[in-house]
């Protein structure tokens, strides 16, 4: 089976080591030879043997009749797309990392696959080598999916880890995560959040088995988190992690990004360095839990080759994913019900406009100069109208509470 690769960066060349170093057990899981036949960059590898087999026109793939599956790690909405369409139309299956271009074509692009019988698989583009995508596709059809929360970017989670444990300062870590290969190629994607956003996306609309808008969904990234929060973290029992949720709530369908104190026992507090976990709840299942490697070079490029593994097995067969084009409304995010912990100027007039605005505060133990609390439970709307009187001018920082 004839294979061409899309992008040999990081999880490009994992995919080739990883398929060096497991050829045997590969190809007899297969059932039949693996053999990268093309390594389309926009670069040459001078003294690499890849070299040989590098292009630099995808023409030369796609008009390739040998060519029976394309695996892509490049990144980026465009050319993605487009050799993903010609790929699937012209009778080859597509595997991809390609978060972006799952979030926001996957449905389509599953339609394509279907119509030519042959597949679009992208179990690496969510929690890295975790296995997920497959579970919610094949084991956790039985169930109704009422939530999934999970830690879903290996960067800020190693991020606020060094933050925590060794005080390492945001910016000195988040080069490290960049020199080891974690984060996206724009950083912002992974400390705005977005990267997650789009992940919980995806995993929401196969768990719905409808699309959600990825633009729709609330996004806040970890950037506004400071070294004192950390202390207060600490202090209260907490520890501050950037979760991503989709949960049916009443009739509808909330989902959400954000930096989460949560519990010390909770089982995403222990969660640390790169490792990423998702926890899911189905109505018949209960609650399951997936814990890996969340991004890097190997994990990565080992869910790529089990999806292309995958392809081979199934050659002329279309795998039935659940995700369809009809987009889903999703809960107005004024509407969710929220606890803030709150971290205000510690000055006459700001502590009496919380008190009066926030009747039954927790007060918490403060640093100087400060006033901290925790909100009772309320609407988003309601907190946002309170702290408008409150004044963000004020206000020096604010994090939701899980609980
Ligand atoms: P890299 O930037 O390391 O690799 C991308 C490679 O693709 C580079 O060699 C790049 O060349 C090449 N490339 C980009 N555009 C084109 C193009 N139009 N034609 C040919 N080659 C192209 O990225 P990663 O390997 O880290 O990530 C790849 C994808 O996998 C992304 O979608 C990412 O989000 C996803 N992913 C990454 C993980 C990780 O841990 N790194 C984990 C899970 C998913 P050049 O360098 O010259 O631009
Ligand atoms: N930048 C991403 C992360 C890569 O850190 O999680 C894995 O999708």
């Amino acid at each position: 089976m004839k294979v061409a690769l899309l992008g040999y960066g990081t999880v490009g060349s994992g995919v080739v080591e990883v398929i060096n170093a497991n050829q045997d057990s590969i190809n007899k899981k297969a059932g039949t030879p693996i053999e990268i036949k093309y390594v389309l960059d926009l670069r040459e590898f001078p003294g690499n043997p890849i070299n040989e087999i590098i292009v630099h026109d995808f023409k030369q793939i796609a008009e390739d009749p040998e060519i029976e599956i394309v695996a892509e790690a490049m990144g980026g909405v465009e050319p993605a797309y487009a050799f993903a369409k010609t790929s699937l139309e012209s009778g080859k299956s597509y595997v991809t990392s390609n978060k972006e271009l799952v979030a926001l074509h996957g449905a389509e692009l599953l339609e394509i696959a279907r119509k030519n019988n042959v597949n679009f698989l992208f179990e690496a583009s969510v929690g890295g080598g975790i296995p997920i995508i497959r579970p919610l596709n094949q084991c956790l059809t039985a169930d109704e999916i009422c939530e999934i929360t999970g830690i879903l970017n290996g960067t800020t989670n190693f991020i606020l880890t060094k933050m925590k444990d060794e005080g390492r300062d945001f910016e000195d870590v988040l080069k490290e995560a960049q020199a080891l290969g974690y984060a996206e190629k724009n950083p912002a994607a992974d400390v705005e959040g977005y990267d997650a956003c789009r992940k919980i996306a995806i995993l929401a609309s196969l768990a719905l088995g409808e699309h959600v808008n990825f633009e729709e969904v609330p996004t806040e990234g970890i950037t506004k988190i400071t070294a004192e929060d950390m202390v207060y973290a600490e202090k209260m029992g907490y520890v501050i992690k950037l979760l991503a949720t989709c949960k049916k709530q009443d009739d509808a369908v909330f989902a959400r990004v954000s930096p989460m104190l949560i519990s010390k026992s909770h089982p995403l507090a222990m969660v640390n360095d790169v490792f990423n976990a998702i926890f899911v709840n189905g109505n018949v299942i209960g609650d399951v839990m997936f814990y890996g490697r969340g991004a890097g070079k190997l994990p990565t490029a080992s869910a790529v080759v089990a999806d292309i593994v995958d392809a081979a097995k199934h050659k002329g067969t279309n795998i039935i994913s659940f995700w369809s084009r009809k987009k889903i409304e999703l809960k107005d995010q004024g509407d969710v019900k929220v606890r803030y912990f709150v971290r205000v100027k510690d000055n006459a007039e700001v502590v009496s406009k919380v008190q009066e605005n926030f009747k039954q505060l927790e007060v918490v133990e403060a640093l100087e100069g400060e006033f901290a609390f925790i909100t009772e439970v309320c609407s988003e709307s309601t907190f946002a109208e309170k702290m408008e009187i409150i004044d963000y001018a004020n206000v020096l920082s604010k994090i939701r509470i899980d609980k």
